[in-house]
């Protein structure tokens, strides 16, 4: 049997698809290459065994999913396949709803028909939008405030819909901000164009790709007045997922929404000080005006993620900062140079 990584690809599910493949599953990784390329999943074959199942076809192709489902022996999937830029998810609001949504309704359907009940999703903390009260639990009242996050939301609904409909059972992971690259660098975060996202932004800075960081906002009520994330090593989540699985498999029926985060938020700045720890020299930033839509803080309880899944993130900041420098430096272009 098999386990069908959809956009494994992509950053987290590259990184995944080597953390089941470590636990001794059958990988098969599905991507259109919308927002990744084919020496990625090369890099991920020297990492795990040549033979990894590479299918190149859109999650949108019902006929390409029933082959898949036809060929492989699939009996679990993760499902990462998505667009994810918020900004462009404003400009293109119908391409977001027609490939999050079509992606997550095309396959619980062909999960239905194909009598494979074990799905894990790829959630995100943005379905909170800036909660009341920090940390946040799974109950918080959701609050999506975007396009690309209104995608989740509905995701989410779509799921427990059909888990209450059928005999498919999910975990929603809500990740909260991954970075940080494995840590052998042959795999890591490789954005299209200049980055949106704070760590990869920092990285492009450090390699000379980029001239300095722009920090937004420094008027929050926070301690540095710079907003605070839970940023997350990619590893600690790729192993979430697999813990995931595994709960699943052990029976665990229904649907269910999980934070994975580690639990400690930390701010722009100090982000920026830990990358300059991590680079060996300080980082250029100067200081603007607030990103629009940005949240002022948030960091996740991830105590339920320990008691359901028995997992809990390992690394820490200085950790992701480290392998996310070693993947930037010796891939200045990403995967292509
Ligand atoms: P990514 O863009 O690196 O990976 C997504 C992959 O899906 C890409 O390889 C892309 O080519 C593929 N894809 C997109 N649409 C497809 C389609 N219709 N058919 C087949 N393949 C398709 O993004 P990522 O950071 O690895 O994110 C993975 C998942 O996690 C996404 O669902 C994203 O929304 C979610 N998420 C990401 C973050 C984050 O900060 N990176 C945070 C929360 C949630
Ligand atoms: C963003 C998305 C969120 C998504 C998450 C993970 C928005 C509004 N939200 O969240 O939906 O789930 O990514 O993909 O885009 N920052 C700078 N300078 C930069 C870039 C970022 O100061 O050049 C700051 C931001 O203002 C924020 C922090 O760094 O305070 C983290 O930003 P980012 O990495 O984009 O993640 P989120 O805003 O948490």
């Amino acid at each position: 049997m098999a386990v069908l990584v959809t956009g494994g690809a992509g950053y987290i599910g590259s990184h995944t698809a080597v953390a089941l493949h470590e636990s001794g599953r059958r990988v098969v990784i599905l991507d259109n290459l919308s927002n990744s390329c084919r020496e990625a999943v090369d890099a991920v074959r020297a990492l795990t065994t040549p033979d990894m199942a590479f299918v190149e076809a859109d999650m949108r192709d019902h006929r390409a999913l029933d082959v898949v489902f036809e060929t492989h022996d699939i009996d679990e999937v993760i499902h990462f396949a998505a667009s994810k830029a918020v900004g462009e998810s404003v400009e293109k609001p119908l391409d977001y709803y027609d490939n999050n949504l079509g992606s997550t309704i095309g396959l619980a359907q062909a999960m239905v028909s194909h009598g494979v009940g074990r799905l894990v999703f790829s959630s995100s903390c943005t379905v909170y939008g800036q909660p009341d009260v920090i940390p946040v639990t799974e109950a918080a009242p959701t609050g999506a405030q975007s396009p690309y996050a209104r995608t989740k939301y509905m995701s989410e609904q779509i799921l427990r819909d059909a888990c209450e409909a059928s005999a498919l059972d999910a975990i929603l992971l809500r990740y909260f901000n991954p970075v940080g690259a494995h840590p052998s660098a042959m795999i890591g975060e490789d954005p299209y164009g200049v980055p949106d996202n704070l760590v990869p932004f920092v990285m492009q800075v450090a390699v000379g790709r980029l001239d300095k960081l722009q920090v937004f906002g420094s008027d929050y009520d926070t301690p540095d007045g710079t907003a605070v994330r839970d940023y997350i090593h990619v590893v600690d989540l790729a192993e979430g997922h697999v813990c995931a699985l595994d709960a699943l498999a052990a029976g665990l029926g229904g649907c269910t929404a999980v934070n994975l985060g580690t639990g400690m938020g930390r701010s722009v700045l100090e982000v920026v000080a830990a990358a300059g720890e991590a680079v060996g020299r300080p980082v250029p930033y100067e200081i603007v005006g607030r990103r629009s839509g940005d949240i002022e803080q948030i960091w996740a309880d991830p105590s339920y993620a320990a008691e359901l899944l028995g997992w809990r993130a390992s690394r820490d900041i200085d950790d992701m900062l480290r392998d996310h420098w070693n993947w930037q430096r010796t891939h200045p272009n990403g995967f292509r140079g």
